[in-house]
């Protein structure tokens, strides 16, 4: 079972991935948790490039890319290969919002994941209005880091809610983390 929690920042995608690993795990799956990006050498360098400098679109695309190959190919392969759940925090929906709003067709973006990454069996997109996100970390307008401005987070947000995939749940995040966690579980 492949699971990713998808949304933008501040809708408490990680405290969910940890609810979810720890009910699959009570119930004897192995589980494996994840995120992107990763902590590798690609996923620090897009991490950092946050705080200090925004990359060219290309060149932040391609180490997207980069960054989620080696996750494919070190991580989520072999762990669904011998049956482990494995659940992530962002794959390629958030490559198809948040660099589809540098100017890349987001359909492009998925074709060319789908051509290397596996799809998932379940996607949750977990929504908060714009504001809740923005309070959630802990910034004001005008304060953000260059990821997470407003503009960017609507034009996320507007991205990720046209993906019309029958795999793709949409959860109301603004309710408590166990409520949120409740909706999860009703649909796996
Ligand atoms: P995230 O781990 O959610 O941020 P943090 O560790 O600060 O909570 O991801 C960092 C940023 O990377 C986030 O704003 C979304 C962005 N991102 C992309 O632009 N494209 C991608 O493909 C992914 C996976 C993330």
């Amino acid at each position: 079972m492949f699971i990713i929690f998808e949304g933008i920042d501040g809708t408490g995608k990680s405290t969910q991935v940890q609810f979810l690993a720890d009910a699959l795990c009570a119930k004897g799956h192995e589980v494996v948790t994840s995120k992107e990006p990763t902590d590798g050498p690609h996923g620090t360098r897009l991490r950092n490039s946050a705080e200090t400098g925004r990359l060219s679109p290309q060149e932040e695309l391609d180490l997207f890319h980069l960054d989620r190959r080696e996750h494919v190919e070190t991580l989520i392969k072999p762990a669904l290969a011998r049956g482990a759940a494995v659940i992530l925090d962002r794959y390629y929906f958030s490559t198809m919002a948040y660099q589809g709003l540098r100017g890349f067709d987001p359909q492009e973006i998925r074709e060319t994941n789908e051509k290397f990454a596996p799809i998932p069996d379940h996607v949750f997109i977990l929504e908060v209005p714009i504001d809740v996100a923005l309070s959630r970390i802990g910034v004001r307008d005008g304060e953000t880091n260059e990821f997470e401005q407003r503009g960017a987070l609507e034009g996320c947000h507007k991205i990720f809610s046209a993906l019309p995939d029958n795999f793709i749940h949409r959860i109301d995040a603004t309710a408590p983390p166990e409520t949120v966690h409740s909706a999860v579980l009703s649909h796996l």
